[in-house]
Order: structure tokens, then C-alpha cells, then sequence
């Protein structure tokens, strides 16, 4: 185990969360996470859904200092609603019949122990990216995959990385035949913004960093 891998507890609190991250992809946004905290600054995740990759960027942000931010409306995205691919009855609130996983997040988030390493942002994120004014040490997209929702993310966050903070992007399918096009498309932006300076990929995760 290198000094970049989660302690074995905070690793199977990761694989027992609901999410979709699998392992592989996890410990290099853990890697990624604990380069970038170094830096001194808050960390900040796009896309909470119920926590799973929280748990990762939190205990990075706890072992260097700072903060985990991560923002979600937590309605859910157009493909995790009922009917669609992704969707999980378990997550409705019958109350209100809509898509809720912020009650998921907090349980998963206190199981881990890591509550008061994380501040949670709840809004639309381009709402929030307007109100936004501290440097990150860390941008982690992995919010709505519209192309609408996807360039709103990028265009909104990217302007508050630090330099030589890192920009994350995840589900990046260069091949339409494996999933959808938006995260590929931002990704395109970010390189031939001229601004990054891109590291090895793990999977569908692409790490690039800020000069
Ligand atoms: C793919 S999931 C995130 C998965 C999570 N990172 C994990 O590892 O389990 C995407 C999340 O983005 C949220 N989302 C989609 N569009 C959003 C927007 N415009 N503002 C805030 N959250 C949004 C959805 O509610 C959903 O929970």
C-alpha cells in the first residue's frame, strides 16, 4: 500500500457505498485528491449522488487539512429517473414522489466517519458556480451528462482552479459506443484550452492538470 491508498477502512467504506465508481477508478481520484490537497485549498466534487466518491475526496481533504465540498441538487440526473437506466426505487421520497439521495449521502458520509471533512452544496451548479470565489486545489466533474449540464460544469468551476490544481473528469467515452459524448466533449475543451497539461487516464477518469 503506497502513501496514496486509502486506509482499508476508508477503501471498503468507498465498495460498500451506493454509487458507480468502480475500485480502479476510485483509488486514482484518490491519488489525484491527496496530490491536489497538498496544495492547501478545498476540494470540490460535482455530482454527490449518495456519497461513494465523496468518501474519497473527504478522507484526502482530511489527511492534508482541508476541505471536501461537493455540490448536488439531489434530484438526480435525466438518467437515474424513474423509467431510465439508472434509476433506484430506494431513493424516491414518498413524500414528494421525486429523487432524493441526500438522506442516503449523509448516512453513507456518517458511517465513514468523515462528516465534518465535507461541506455539502445543495443547488444547481451553475447557481452556485456564479456565487463561487475561493480557489480550489481541485475541480471532480461527474454531474449531469448533457452536453448542456456537462460544458455548464466545466465553464463554471474550471475559472476557480488553482494553478496547479487538478481538473478531474469522469465517464470520458471517446467512442460514442460506450456511453455519452459530453464528458468526451469537455474534455476536448480542457486540451485544447492550452491551460492543462494532461496526466494518465485510469479508465473513464481523466486527470489533467492547471499550469
Ligand atoms: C453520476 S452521479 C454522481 C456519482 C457520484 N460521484 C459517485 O461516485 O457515486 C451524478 C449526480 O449529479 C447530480 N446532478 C446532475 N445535474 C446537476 C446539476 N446541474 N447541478 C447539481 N447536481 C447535478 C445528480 O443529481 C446526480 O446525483
Amino acid at each position: 500500500m503506497s502513501s496514496q491508498d486509502p486506509r482499508p477502512e476508508i477503501r471498503a467504506a468507498f465498495e460498500a457505498a451506493k454509487g458507480f465508481m468502480p475500485l480502479e477508478e476510485g483509488l486514482a481520484l484518490y491519488a489525484a485528491a491527496t496530490e491536489a490537497a497538498t496544495l492547501g485549498l478545498p476540494l470540490l466534487e460535482v455530482g454527490t449522488y449518495c456519497g461513494r466518491s465523496t468518501i474519497l475526496l473527504a478522507d484526502a481533504a482530511r489527511r492534508a487539512g482541508v476541505t471536501a465540498l461537493t455540490l448536488d441538487h439531489h434530484r438526480g440526473s435525466e438518467e437515474q429517473q424513474p423509467g431510465w437506466e439508472y434509476h433506484d426505487a430506494s431513493l424516491v421520497d414518498p413524500g414528494t414522489g421525486r429523487m432524493d439521495t441526500l438522506p442516503t449521502f449523509r448516512r453513507t458520509l456518517h458511517a465513514a466517519g468523515l462528516e465534518e471533512y465535507v461541506v455539502a452544496l445543495v443547488g444547481r451548479s451553475p447557481q452556485v458556480a456564479a456565487l463561487w470565489n475561493t480557489p480550489l486545489s481541485l475541480v471532480f466533474i461527474d454531474g449531469g451528462h448533457t452536453e448542456e449540464h456537462a460544458a455548464a460544469d466545466y465553464e463554471g468551476w474550471t475559472p476557480h482552479l488553482a494553478p496547479g490544481g487538478l481538473l478531474l473528469i469522469h465517464d470520458v467515452f471517446p467512442d460514442p459506443a460506450d456511453g455519452g459524448q459530453a464528458p468526451h466533449h469537455i474534455h476536448q475543451r480542457a486540451l485544447a484550452s492550452g491551460t492543462f497539461t494532461e496526466l494518465p487516464p485510469t479508465k473513464s477518469l481523466r486527470i489533467l492538470r492547471h499550469h
